[in-house]
């Protein structure tokens, strides 16, 4: 804290007193690991913070509060926070004024308070379901309490909460369900992130229509399985369709409670959700992906839902049926092909994306090459690709992790390799076609403005499809936030170049 000045004493201009009169604030820093949901968590972090006084610090030196946001879907993910906790830990011992040190999200939720015997110098330990107790956290760790834990799971059934957004943003992550009671045999979730339970239609189209008010023009409906979206919710509101169903049978939510496409519905025809531009979710299950979900991708004009974007990210982890059946995805992989059939049959440009996993026990060459011919027919823009790394405490765990880890990056990279081929000729397809673009600030990579005949800043963003796109323009002003047409004349397999239709700019 700086010295505060008795202001009659002070014989200096206003502008001197200002600046010496104002203690600076204290300052935080944020580092976040895993998924989007780690993402949003620390963008409520950041608000809470803020709401106490302190304000962001570039530099993780300058913060005397320190946080990372650790997740612990795969053991790299792990050692990754715990090595930036001992590299915090040299930096606080050096310091005079020591910060405060916490980790938070799936690592604090896990693995509680052994944390504090992993790392010396660690200040606070916090889960996911009391990131809104954090300003309680910091005042009990600053009033003296040593090693504070605040990780137990909320056992209630009922979610409500209300997004927050730091600073002005055209995009909002949005949760609308938590938890995950999928239990895939691999996966550390549902124990880091505890049991489904969901949000109301009504408070989530409130709270839609508050950020469309602020400016947001795009949101992110987040949950682990935004499918399960209303499950254990009693009805609220009767409203249509009552029951889902898809390929495999009758699905999702029972009749009687609130679903997904219900939710997107209602925030499509809700008159405050009228400057709305974007919908998006993430993700979703192929077990309980309905055909009601999949008719909302329809046109607007055959009862589509006009705001939802089409793009799709559907996680299908392995191409071959034994190993899906091993995960316990509890689906085959024909049912997969018959879901992405139906909705490129209602909207054919969907850009799709998918998670996968190589290298999972007893996967064979045979099944591997499954995965391959997977992408071969689905032929998806994007893919997140992982080597297997055993979870303790998952099924998975207890088979015998028998891929050998040179097999698995063989795999892992040939894999990328496979995928980066399709996506340059699907992206390549784009070219000499004028595509809308959500801006979403400037590019960090400028690289591009000092090839082209154009001046000014190169500004990205992405289209409905999902697909990034760059551009230049010398527009004095922010883009963030404004719809731009583009006409595409390069690409590569990751995003796209273009220039602006002339006179789109406001
Ligand atoms: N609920 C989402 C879903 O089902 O797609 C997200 C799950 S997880 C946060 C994201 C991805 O991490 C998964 O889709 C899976 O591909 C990968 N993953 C999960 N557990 C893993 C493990 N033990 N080893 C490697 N990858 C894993
Ligand atoms: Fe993990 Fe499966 Fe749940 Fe996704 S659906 S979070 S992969 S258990
Ligand atoms: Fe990681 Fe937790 Fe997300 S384990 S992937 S941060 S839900």
């Amino acid at each position: 804290m700086s010295e505060i000045v008795n202001q009659s004493e002070n014989q200096g201009s206003q502008s001197d007193l200002a600046a010496i009169a104002q203690p600076r604030p204290d300052r935080f820093f944020i580092k976040t690991f895993g998924c989007q949901m780690n993402v949003a968590d620390s963008e409520r972090m950041s608000v809470l913070l803020a709401e106490q006084g302190l304000t962001p610090a570039d530099e993780v030196e300058d913060a005397q509060v320190i946080i990372i946001n650790g997740c612990t879907v795969r053991e790299k993910a792990v050692h990754k926070a715990l090595s930036t906790l001992g590299r915090l830990r040299e930096m606080k011992n050096r310091k005079q004024q020591r910060p405060i040190i916490g980790i938070g999200g799936c690592v604090g939720q896990l693995d509680r308070e052994n944390l504090f015997k992993r790392v010396p110098g660690l200040d606070f330990v916090f889960g996911t379901d009391t990131i809104d107790n954090l300003p309680e956290i910091i005042h009990r760790v600053r009033s003296g309490e040593k090693h504070v834990v605040y990780a137990d799971f909320d056992a209630s059934m009922n979610y409500s909460t209300e997004t927050k957004v730091f600073g002005f943003k055209a995009q909002a992550f949005v949760n609308i369900m938590k938890g995950c009671d999928k239990y895939c045999t691999y996966c550390i979730v549902p124990f880091t992130r505890g049991k489904e339970k969901s949000r109301t239609i009504d408070e989530v189209v409130d709270d839609v229509a508050r950020l469309v008010a602020t400016g947001v023009r795009e949101v992110t409906f987040l949950g682990q399985n935004v499918n399960s979206f209303g499950k254990g919710n009693p009805n609220v509101k009767n409203r249509q369709p009552l029951e889902l169903h898809n390929v495999i049978g009758k699905v999702g939510p029972r009749a009687g409670e609130e679903n997904f496409p219900q939710l997107l519905r209602a925030i499509d025809t809700d008159p405050r959700c009228q400057d709305l531009k974007r919908i998006r979710f993430t993700s979703s299950h192929p077990l309980d992906f309905s055909d009601e979900l999949i008719e909302c991708y329809a046109p607007a004009s055959q009862g589509g839902v006009a705001r939802l974007s089409p793009h799709l990210h559907l996680p299908v982890q392995s191409g071959s049926n034994r190993v899906l059946q091993k995960m316990g995805r509890h689906h085959q992989i024909e049912a997969y092909f018959s879901q992405m059939a139906r909705l490129r049959e209602l909207c054919p440009d969907v850009g799709l994306s998918t998670d996968l996993i190589v290298g999972f026990p007893s996967e064979t060459e045979e099944d591997f090459q499954d995965t391959l011919r997977l992408l071969d027919r689905v032929q998806f823009d994007h893919i997140y690709a992982f080597a297997y790394s055993p979870r303790p405490g998952t099924r998975a765990a207890k088979l015998q992790d028998d891929v050998p880890d040179q097999v698995k990056n063989e795999r892992l990279n040939h894999l990328l390799n496979y995928q980066q081929g399709i996506s340059e000729k699907l992206y390549a397809s784009r070219i000499d076609s004028v595509m809308e673009v959500l801006v979403e600030g400037e590019a960090k990579n400028q690289k591009m403005a000092q090839t082209s005949t154009l001046t000014g800043r190169v500004w990205t963003g992405k289209t409905p499809c999902n697909r990034v796109v760059n551009f230049i323009s010398d527009s004095p002003r922010s883009l963030v936030g404004q719809l731009v047409s583009v006409k595409v004349s390069h690409s590569t397999g990751f995003s796209l170049q273009g220039d602006v239709v002339v006179g789109d700019l406001q």
